[in-house]
């Protein structure tokens, strides 16, 4: 089994002081003693699953720099910095694109003015990149990338509000070769294409979806999702997956979970 090599960001200035997602609410803050408890859960529960997890050091001001999902898209030794769509964020981007360059990544630019928020909006299968767009990431991104890196891209929409992360809806196991989904969070033609991409589809529904059932992560062949989803992980157990659960409560109210404070680097 190839070794996961992550990437995280301490939830030091971890907060929910402004609103860009229907999730976030500045009078339903975090608990901070309790985020970084979960936070630190679920770093833990990647080394017991024999993942490496790297670093990135939090940029004060930058609540959100936790979620490393956002941080650009990783192919190789390729990096494709985000752009960020809300001037909120905008501030994560010079340190993610640090720590990158310092490790020897090639980083590549998209063209000034487009927006596109990295991993969260992308999975890449057998070397076919999916992009989703309709919330952070504009339409013309996926072509872009496509071009940038040589790949195959296939583009799908999300039409949900509080699904605006392809992250959220729909995650890949590559071990296995299967997606979990919501598909309510896609229009008709995405969730053709869904179906027509991968052989094994497991569709969520919506009471998991907004629980984030679809924001989490497999290493190997177990799986590291929200708690509260008994459908879902007797669907993936069937199918010979190993499910660990875990409470991520305080990000669920930033709009983010496990998926998304999480960035492979492969
Ligand atoms: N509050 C963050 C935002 O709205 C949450 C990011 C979630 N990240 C993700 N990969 N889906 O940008």
């Amino acid at each position: 089994m190839k070794k996961e090599n992550l990437l995280m960001c301490r939830p030091t200035y971890f907060d929910v002081v402004y609103e860009i997602n229907p999730w976030m609410d500045v009078d339903n803050r975090p608990d901070k003693q309790l985020a970084l408890e979960q936070w630190e859960r679920l770093r833990q529960t990647y080394l017991d699953l024999g993942a490496e997890v790297e670093l990135v050091e939090p940029v004060p001001d930058q609540p959100d720099m936790v979620f490393t999902a956002n941080a650009g898209l990783v192919l190789g030794k390729k990096f494709i910095p985000s752009r960020f769509k809300f001037d909120e964020r905008k501030g994560e981007e010079p340190a993610f694109r640090r720590w990158f360059a310092d490790r020897g990544y090639e980083v590549l630019d998209l063209p000034e003015g487009m927006s596109f928020e990295g991993e969260a909006d992308r999975i890449l299968r057998h070397g076919k990149i999916l992009v989703a767009n309709g919330f952070r990431s504009d339409p013309v991104v996926a072509y872009e990338v496509g071009r940038m890196l040589g790949v195959d891209i296939l583009r799908i929409r999300l039409v949900n509000p509080k699904f605006y992360h392809l992250d959220t809806c729909l995650a890949y196991f590559e071990e296995g070769d299967t997606v979990l989904y919501y598909p309510g969070a896609f229009d008709e033609e995405s969730r053709e294409k869904i179906k027509k991409e991968f052989p094994r589809v497991i569709e969520a529904d919506i009471d998991e979806a907004e629980r984030y059932v679809c924001n989490c992560i497999n290493v190997g062949t177990t799986i590291v999702m929200n708690k509260n989803c008994p459908k879902a992980q007797a669907a993936l157990e069937k199918m010979g997956y190993q499910i660990v659960t875990l409470d991520m409560s305080e990000y669920l109210k930033s709009g983010g979970s496990i998926k998304c404070l999480t960035l492979r680097l492969d």
